[in-house]
């Protein structure tokens, strides 16, 4: 009896903190995986998949001044439908196959660190 009571104790005190640093690392995992090879480790749009025939070059996500631009609803659906969605080049790949809601977030988040900004509203 007092056994269940402790593990439930247990699952009380760390479940909550266990998914809050989950979800916290998450955005940062999600881009190293999956759109660093373009956008750079940093953000930089500076990744090794840039070569010099690449017709545009992968949003510089450090630039403060552009990514205020943009709100985090236009972020998302670029993420979620690709470059030309916001009329942007379609080396900008879709990614709302491969990730879900959840991730689209956790990775405009890590955007919103990498910019230092908020962006325009709405
Ligand atoms: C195959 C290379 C590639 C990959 C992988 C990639 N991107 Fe991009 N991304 C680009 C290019 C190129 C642009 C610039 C398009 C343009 O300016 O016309 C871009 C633009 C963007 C923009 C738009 C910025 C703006 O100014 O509107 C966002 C947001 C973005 N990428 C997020 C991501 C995220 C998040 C991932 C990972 C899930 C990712 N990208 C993966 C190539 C890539």
């Amino acid at each position: 009896m007092s056994r269940f009571f402790l593990m439930g104790l247990l699952m009380l005190i760390l479940g909550p903190t266990a998914t809050g640093v989950a979800q916290a690392a998450d955005g940062e995992k999600l881009f190293q995986f999956y759109c660093a090879q373009c956008h750079g480790t940093e953000g930089k749009g500076d990744g090794p998949n840039v070569t010099g025939d690449f017709p545009v070059d992968p949003r510089n996500f450090t630039e403060t001044a552009e990514m205020n631009k943009l709100s985090d609803a236009d972020i998302r659906n670029v993420i979620i439908d690709g470059g030309p969605i916001a009329d942007k080049s379609p080396m900008m790949p879709p990614w709302g196959k491969t990730l879900n809601d959840d991730e689209v977030e956790a990775l405009v988040q890590h955007l919103r660190q990498l910019c230092n900004c908020t962006g325009k509203a709405g």
